[in-house]
């Protein structure tokens, strides 16, 4: 009998005739964490979804072994019955569904009668919740009442509840809070005790150095190398995804800081859900031309809400005044945005920022086509090399700009919706999570398409939740608590404490 719970041998999976992943080779052993590395677009998702039969057997070339026998797993619902369960990098639930029967979709438990036991489902689910530490969520209440941490960390529920061999996390904590992260981290390490194989895949080296025993590396869909973690470190790690090694992540250059270009003032903002509670609350702040303003919080701060606010895009009650070149300006809509110059790639992708089914290249040009247009007809060649200028600037990987950018890898989805915002030539930029879900390489690249539109004078608001890029990158830094504007930092000497301090709301700690 062989030491491994699973051996992936010589994997290829093409698309339409182009290899997206070949040959490659991956060991799990029981108990052990397997972090699985690579840029975007790599093939990390693909090679686990041919292990969890997304791609079911007979579609791809190679061989699964688990528990020493092969497997020609032909549906999930197959894999899932071998122990092998996989978290999806985009989130697969039902939002209308409460979280009680998301958690037991297509294993629905039944009473005596054969109806669908719902008091059951909820009591277990409720128990679920306490085992994963996440006590004040209501499982008889619809999904979409809650966040997109919680609602990951109840995906990690659902999955955890299916007793797992071997659980697969692709990028499980992109929409998670620094606490929520722990909070999973802790939960694997657990179920890593009791004897569950995981693979985990994530652009947050630093949480694969914390939860891996072993790392594997691939590039362009080939195998680069496996080692143990107590060989590697986080720059190691990065030199074999990038085939180089990457002394500064953060490509600071100098830019003039101008006119203040843009103001709020006094926006407030009410829950869509609950009118009494307000989500943004009476936040004035001033933008500059060429300025990055970083705007840091915990997540549910309500950074999200204001953006969405001055883009046009709050549908809940609302206040303040909004003010462009000392003008105040209405923006009813995102298309209002847009005409007076504010862009905003917003930090839901797969609900605000594209349109799945459409080819990527018009998924670029859509906010912008009238540009291409002469007589009524849209002129294919000039939107053509629109769409090849931006892909090509974006570095965004894919076959052909026709493919459906949903064909694409979450990354790179993440960069041609970057794309598609930098087309209208805007004055301000708003970036919510712009690098959510995308390789250090290719964060580069973002941060140095920052800096060179702030050379061009144009004023960006960065929401980000990962500190070091914050202040990393920005000028200035907001930080956001409960809705109110906490702290109004000049970037130079802050540390990350003094960011957090201001965030959670003790100011005597926070003083500028
Ligand atoms: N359904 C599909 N049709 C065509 N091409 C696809 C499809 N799915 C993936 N690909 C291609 O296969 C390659 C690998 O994609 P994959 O999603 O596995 O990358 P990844 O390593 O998970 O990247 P990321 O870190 O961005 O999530 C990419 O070039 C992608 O465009
Ligand atoms: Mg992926």
């Amino acid at each position: 009998m062989s030491e491994y719970l699973l051996e992936m041998r010589g994997i290829t999976k093409e698309f339409n005739g182009v290899k997206a992943i070949e040959n490659i080779d991956l060991k799990v052993k029981p108990g052990e964490c397997v972090g699985l590395c690579g840029e975007n677009g790599a093939g990390k998702s693909t090679l686990m979804k041919v292990l969890s039969a997304v791609y079911p057997y007979g579609t791809w070339e190679g061989s699964i072994v688990w528990e020493g026998n092969e497997l020609k797993a032909r549906s999930i619902r197959e894999t899932e019955e071998a122990g092998i369960v996989i978290i999806h990098q985009e989130l697969m639930m039902v939002p209308h569904l409460s979280v009680a029967e998301n958690i037991f979709l297509g294993s629905e438990l039944t009473n005596g009668m054969g109806f669908v036991d719902y008091d059951l489902m909820n009591a277990k689910a409720t128990a679920l919740m306490n085992r994963l530490k996440m006590p004040d969520i209501n499982v008889a209440l619809p999904v979409l009442a809650y966040g997109g941490g919680k609602q990951q960390l109840i995906e990690i529920a659902k999955a955890l509840n299916k007793n797992a061999k071997l659980l697969i996390l692709d990028e499980p904590t992109s929409a998670l809070t620094g606490t929520e992260t722990e909070t999973l981290l802790e939960l694997i390490k657990e179920f890593k005790a009791h004897g569950m194989a995981c693979v985990y895949i994530s652009h947050k080296l630093d949480e694969v150095a914390a939860i891996a025993d072993t790392v594997t590396v691939i590039r362009d869909g080939t195998h680069v190398g496996t080692h143990p973690m107590a060989e590697l470190d986080t720059n190691k790690i990065i030199t074999m995804m990038v085939g180089r090694e990457m002394k500064n992540l953060f490509p600071r250059e100098e830019h003039e800081v101008g006119e203040v270009i843009f103001e709020a003032k006094n926006i407030t903002c009410w829950d869509t859900t609950n009118p009494d509670r307000k989500v943004v609350d009476d936040v004035s702040f001033q933008l500059r031309a060429g300025e990055i303003l970083g705007v840091a919080g915990l997540v549910g701060a309500g950074r999200t809400e204001l953006a969405c606010k001055l883009f046009g895009y709050w549908k809940g009650d609302q206040q303040g005044k909004i003010f462009l070149n000392g003008k105040e300006i209405q923006v009813r809509n995102p298309a209002d945005a847009v005409r007076q110059g504010i862009s905003m790639v917003p930090e839901d992708r797969k609900r605000h920022g594209i349109i799945p089914l459409m080819g990527v290249g018009q998924n670029i040009t859509m906010s912008v086509l009238g540009r291409f247009a002469h007589n009524q007809l849209i002129d294919a060649e000039s939107e053509m090399a629109a769409i090849q200028h931006e892909i090509a600037r974006m570095q965004v990987k894919t076959a052909s700009p026709m493919l459906p950018i949903a064909s694409l890898s979450g990354g790179n989805q993440q960069k041609a919706v970057v794309a598609k915002m930098l087309l209208p030539d805007p004055k301000v930029l708003i970036l919510d999570e712009p690098t959510r879900g995308v390789d250090v390489g290719a964060k580069y690249e973002i941060y140095k398409l920052i800096f060179e539109l702030a050379k061009q004078g144009v004023a960006i608001l960065m929401i980000s939740s990962e500190l070091p890029e914050v202040l990393g990158i920005s000028d200035r830094v907001l930080v956001i608590g409960e809705g109110q504007l906490r702290g109004d930092f000049v970037n130079v000497g802050l540390s990350q404490e003094k960011v957090l301090a201001a965030a959670i709301g003790k100011p005597e700690t926070a003083a500028a």
